[in-house]
């Protein structure tokens, strides 16, 4: 079997409902995973839902019910929030299904047998909302910094894997890999966590602390502490002991957010995989965070967004443009509904929507509603395919590095430059004259605006996926599966039919 290109998500935490920040890496996966299909790359895209835990149990406990039904519930929404924004993924695991929890035992199981695995006994501080145990060097003047809520000390036995054993060669492999990590700018984070000599990783809860989780399977008095749990998802679900995991693993990319790169993904996991004998992912892409106020628009500081509102009130297509236009992959970005509709209005609505209505109109009025063929090509004509050559020699540079903020600025300068050509055209002019020359100009105005339009069509296919195909089958095209022969300039529309005219971005003031 030839290697699929894998890309994951982080497995979203079953303890809240999803907000901008969740549906934004699963739209930037999509983004990715779209692109490569369309380049003719066969993918697997994995996202999911991380269900054990102290926070999960104690919002059970709270609401008086079982925590699987917690689970259950946020599963239906976190997986109808994916149907909702056209996120194709190939698979969505859940941690506590039976195929995860077998995976996690068996390398729980092998590990212990290598002997990298031990009981120890251990007094110290544990963060219940980081649920990790925390040092005092993580102390500031005296006080636990806010991100570990409530700090409570406890001695209890659990077991611990073998971390400190690999510093110096994780060390060396994240020096002597210098693109593991996107943008690179994190790999220092990372390095400056590894400065400090590594503790060995708590891997376990005493069940009369943490029942909710997956018991160890050499001792039943204790379930797994849900890092490790949630880390192993992305083998269980690349088929992990079965003949798929060839073709599935590494991992191409791990899409995640900057504030689980260290330790979780850069420390934890290529040790576990290390340890294993597993082969390293090839890349972690960083995503930034989106802010509101300045403050990270999350559940527990009550800066929520539901992305559910805007995509029923835009359109699903209409997010998806806004959240990548906006964000510079890797940098964090301010949310505001302010800009999401000024982007929509003038982007979409203006620029691309009017583009679209013009075309038609005049399609109808002008050329009986068939697309005509383009005879002549002067200086306007040139300046439009210069314009489009210059596009197509970067966009897939721009989509292929991450800068997909650059190559939709980029598109959209284009059919910036069709509305120009359209008004120094003037087919509305050129259709009252009687000479030969204007009936070619009108003709050409027409052929031009269309296969613009087809073409930025194509390229916005992995971002804007339904828009793309409804502006393809205006034009008389059918949705494109692959770029292949797609990406020329040249008459291919010509004898199409013109769809009905549509209002593409309705104006809303929601
Ligand atoms: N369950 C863990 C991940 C385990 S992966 C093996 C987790 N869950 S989470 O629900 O808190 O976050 C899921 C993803 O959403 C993370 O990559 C996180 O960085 C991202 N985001 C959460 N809030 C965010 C923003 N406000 N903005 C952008 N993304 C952020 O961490």
């Amino acid at each position: 079997m030839s290697k699929q290109f894998l890309i994951t998500t982080a497995i979203d935490y079953a303890n809240g409902s999803p907000h901008i920040g969740h549906a934004y890496e699963k739209i930037l996966t999509d983004v990715i995973a779209r692109h490569k299909r369309l380049s003719g790359v066969p993918v697997k895209f994995i996202t999911g839902l991380d269900e054990h835990g102290q926070k999960v149990q104690m919002s059970a406990e709270k609401k008086g019910v079982e925590p699987i039904e917690i689970c259950d519930s946020l599963a239906g929404e976190f997986q109808s929030l994916c149907q909702r924004l056209n996120i194709t993924n190939d698979d969505y695991i859940r941690t506590t299904e039976p195929r995860h929890k077998k995976v996690v035992q068996s390398v729980l199981q092998q590990l212990f047998d290598e002997g990298q695995i031990y009981k120890a006994d251990y007094n110290g501080f544990y963060s219940i909302r980081q649920e990790q145990f925390v040092t005092e060097k993580e102390r500031e003047n005296g006080a636990w910094p806010q991100i570990y809520g409530e700090v409570i000390e406890v001695t209890e036995t659990n077991y611990f894997f073998k971390l400190s054993q690999y510093q110096d060669w994780l060390i060396d492999f994240i020096k002597s890999n210098e693109s593991i990590i996107y943008p690179r700018f994190r790999s220092a984070d990372v390095l400056n966590f590894l400065k400090e000599p590594l503790n060995d990783l708590c891997i376990s809860r005493p069940k009369e602390r943490l029942s909710w989780g997956i018991e160890l399977p050499f001792d039943s008095g204790f379930v797994t502490y849900v890092w490790f749990d949630a880390l192993v998802n992305y083998i269980t679900a690349s088929g992990y002991g079965s003949d798929a995991f060839e073709a599935n693993w590494p991992a191409d990319y791990h899409v995640i957010g900057k504030d689980i790169l260290s330790p979780p993904h850069a420390v934890y996991w290529p040790i576990m995989l290390k340890a294993l004998g597993l082969e390293m992912p090839k890349h972690f892409l960083v995503h930034g965070w989106w802010l509101s106020s300045g403050s990270k628009m999350s559940k527990s500081d009550g800066h929520v967004v539901n992305p559910l509102d805007l995509i029923d009130t835009y359109g699903s297509d209409a997010f998806r443009y806004f959240v990548i236009r906006e964000m510079n992959v890797g940098q964090d970005s301010e949310f505001s509904l302010d800009l999401f509709q000024s982007r929509y209005n003038s982007d979409l609505a203006n620029d691309l929507g009017n583009l679209v209505s013009r075309l038609l109109n005049m399609g109808h009025r002008f050329a009986d509603g068939t697309v005509p063929s383009s005879t002549i090509k002067e200086a306007e004509e040139l300046t439009v395919l210069a314009h489009w050559s210059e596009l197509k020699e970067h966009i897939f540079d721009l989509y292929d590095n991450f800068q997909f903020h650059k190559a939709l600025e980029q598109i959209f300068a284009f059919v910036a430059e069709l509305n120009r050509y359209t008004e120094l055209r003037a087919p509305w002019k050129l259709a009252k004259s009687e000479l030969d020359e204007d009936k070619q100009r009108l003709a050409t105005t027409l052929a031009y605006m269309s296969e613009g339009l087809r073409l930025s069509a194509v390229v916005l296919s992995p971002v804007m996926p339904d828009i793309a195909a409804k502006v393809l089958n205006l034009l008389g095209s059918s949705s494109i599966d692959s770029y292949e022969g797609q990406l020329e300039w040249g008459n291919s529309l010509a004898g199409g039919t013109f769809g009905e005219k549509i209002i593409l971005f309705p104006k809303n003031e929601a």
